[in-house]
């Protein structure tokens, strides 16, 4: 088995890529692709690569580096499954792995589309036996691509159930042979701040024999004019610095997780404004490194 990588999320965003240079060419040992952020929509509705498809390209054939492939758009646990969009979906996809030689791919659990319209975060699932099933069917279109596949534990603002119940779902939904949970650990922090529950009670329910990637990120209060009486939730807005809890659910993820292969920082484009943002994402990296190094040797 390769050596667990540290990395970075490549954004399609010309100045952040240009501020993150450094992280992204000297430091990060593999990039996370998002596949739909590559690609335009024909007016006949086919999907073509773009221009970060081609910047990208080029970057990888100059200086190759492992690749894997983290979408939202697919949309795991969508009931009804569209197939002439999936089918081009899985044709894209699967040029894009020939050219980046995506390792996994994964997408988010949830539903970022129903009833034929994009939702802008994926919604959640009834955790029940037939959702399950849905996603484990999802996954198995994407195993056409790649024989690794999985799912991210999403922040959802609200449950359908009790959110200490989705370590149980995502087993379910994870069954099968070659099936991973990519599990982001601000997602974890985030969903429990805003159930009230402890993070680590929450983190202790997930699948860990199942994951294959950890994601780091950082994320805000949202603005309290939004809710009645000044209400708050964290956000998984990944437009701030890490925050401690999540570096100490971080080193417990890696002490947990004996099937590792890959960390990955996410940095939302156009949250890194200037040279003291893109020093604190090499930070970042660096600590991420230094971490994994002390605790898996
Ligand atoms: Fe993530």
């Amino acid at each position: 088995m390769s050596a667990i990588t540290v990395g970075i999320a490549l954004v399609p965003h010309p100045a952040t890529l240009e501020l993150l240079g450094g992280a992204i060419h000297e430091l990060a040992q593999h990039w996370s692709l998002t596949p739909e952020t590559l690609w335009r929509v024909e007016e006949s509705g086919a999907l073509v690569p773009n221009g970060f498809h081609a910047q990208f390209r080029r970057w990888h054939e100059a200086r190759p580096r492992r690749c894997v492939a983290h979408g939202v758009g697919f949309s795991v646990g969508s009931p009804t499954r569209e197939a002439a969009r999936r089918a081009a979906w899985i044709e894209r996809l699967r040029d894009d792995a020939r050219v980046f030689g995506f390792e996994w791919i994964t997408d988010h659990l949830g539903a970022s589309r129903l009833g034929g319209r994009e939702l802008t975060l994926p919604l959640p699932l009834l955790m029940t036996d037939a959702s399950a099933a849905v996603v484990r069917t999802s996954l198995d279109e994407l195993r056409a691509v790649a024989p690794d596949v999985g799912v991210e534990n999403s922040v959802f603002y609200f449950h359908l159930g009790d959110p200490r119940d989705e370590g149980a779902f995502l087993r379910a939904c994870l069954r099968e042979r070659r099936s991973h949970l990519l599990l982001d650990v601000h997602n974890v922090y985030t969903t429990a701040l805003n159930a009230g529950i402890d993070a680590r009670e929450l983190f202790d329910t997930l699948p860990l024999e199942r994951v294959i990637e950890i994601h780091l990120s950082g994320g805000v209060d949202s603005d309290p004019r939004w809710l009645p009486g000044g209400a708050t939730r964290r956000l998984d807005s990944h437009d701030d610095a890490v925050p401690e809890p999540v570096w100490e659910l971080y080193e417990r993820a890696l002490r947990g997780c004996d099937n590792l292969r890959a960390v990955t920082l996410e940095r939302m484009e156009q949250t890194v404004e200037d040279e003291a943002d893109a020093r604190t994402v090499e930070d970042e990296l660096r600590r991420a490194r230094r971490m994994l190094e002390l605790v898996r040797g």
